[in-house]
């Protein structure tokens, strides 16, 4: 381990299998933090399980639907057990099923997009908060994953980002209510990162070139460029920071 500003904390990051999540839960491990790994498929987990292990961190992976609130719990029990407590809590793991104009969306997808994104962050700040409060903790810190389609327009994903518009409410909400208790809350907004949640987008080139043509830095960004803000995020050296979207999109939103 390079150096230790997550040391023996105890972090859940969901959507770990692979891109932003498995990026983030490595970076994390190479602060010296313990890695719970959560996605809907144990094999993903398992691989990004071996690569901490092999940095001589520790993880569990355990395989979560992150709409089902009952596996959420179960989640966070099997954690709990495991460790003994949890300092922290990545939301990441989002659903993006329709790609299209919003209008036509169909309403399962609709609900999906709800489920998962915004209804499933929600019940993992429910239960990481009351493990908090369980164990009479007296710092914590939720870092929930929003977009660029949250704080702009997003065509052919407009139900997608109603539901980071959500997340940036819900990160500024709950910042507010457990300020209090040194709970701090705080989002990330990527612009367009190469993972394969987005390469619909990046392996076409003329949807690429539309993004790289607003973007000042001229390219899309990779998973470690978001997972070391994660990791910021995380440590105390945000510990003044908190209801906060930290956008980080190669200046697309500054244009
Ligand atoms: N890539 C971008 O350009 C971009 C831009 C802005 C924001 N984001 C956000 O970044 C986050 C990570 O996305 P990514 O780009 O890293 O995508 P990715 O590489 O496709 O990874 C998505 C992760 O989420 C997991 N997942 C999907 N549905 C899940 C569910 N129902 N329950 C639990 N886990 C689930 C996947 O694993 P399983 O398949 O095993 O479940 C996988 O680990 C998302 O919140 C996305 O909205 C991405």
């Amino acid at each position: 381990m390079s150096s230790a500003r997550l040391q023996d904390r105890v972090v859940i990051v969901t959507g770990a299998s692979r891109g932003i999540g498995e990026a983030t839960a490595l970076a994390a491990a190479r602060e010296g933090a313990t890695l719970v790994l959560a996605s809907r498929k144990q094999e993903g987990l398992e691989l990004v399980a071996d690569k901490i292990r092999k940095l001589g961190g520790k993880a569990l992976p355990l395989a979560t639907h992150m709409g089902e609130p009952t596996a959420i719990a179960e989640l966070f029990a099997k954690a709990c057990e495991s460790f003994g407590r949890i300092d922290a809590l990545v939301n990441n793991a989002a659903s993006n099923p329709y790609f299209g104009p919003m209008i036509d969306i169909p309403e399962s997808a609709f609900d999906k997009t709800f489920e998962i994104n915004v209804k499933g962050y929600f019940q993992a700040c429910v239960q990481y908060v009351r493990h908090l409060r369980e164990r009479g903790a007296k710092a914590g810190s939720i870092v929930n994953i929003a977009s660029v389609a949250g704080l702009r327009s997003a065509p052919m994903q407009g139900v997608y980002g109603m539901t980071k518009a959500a997340v940036i409410s819900m990160t500024q909400t709950l910042a507010y209510e457990l300020g209090g208790s040194n709970i701090r809350v705080n989002a990330i907004c990527p612009g367009l990162i190469e993972t394969r949640f987005a390469s619909a987008i990046v392996h076409n080139p003329t949807l690429r070139d539309m993004v790289v043509k607003r973007t000042p830095l001229a390219r899309h960004g990779q998973p470690e460029e978001i997972a070391s803000a994660y990791v910021y995020l995380l440590s105390d050296e945000s510990s003044f920071m908190t209801g906060q979207e930290m956008v980080i999109d190669g200046g697309m939103t500054a244009t």
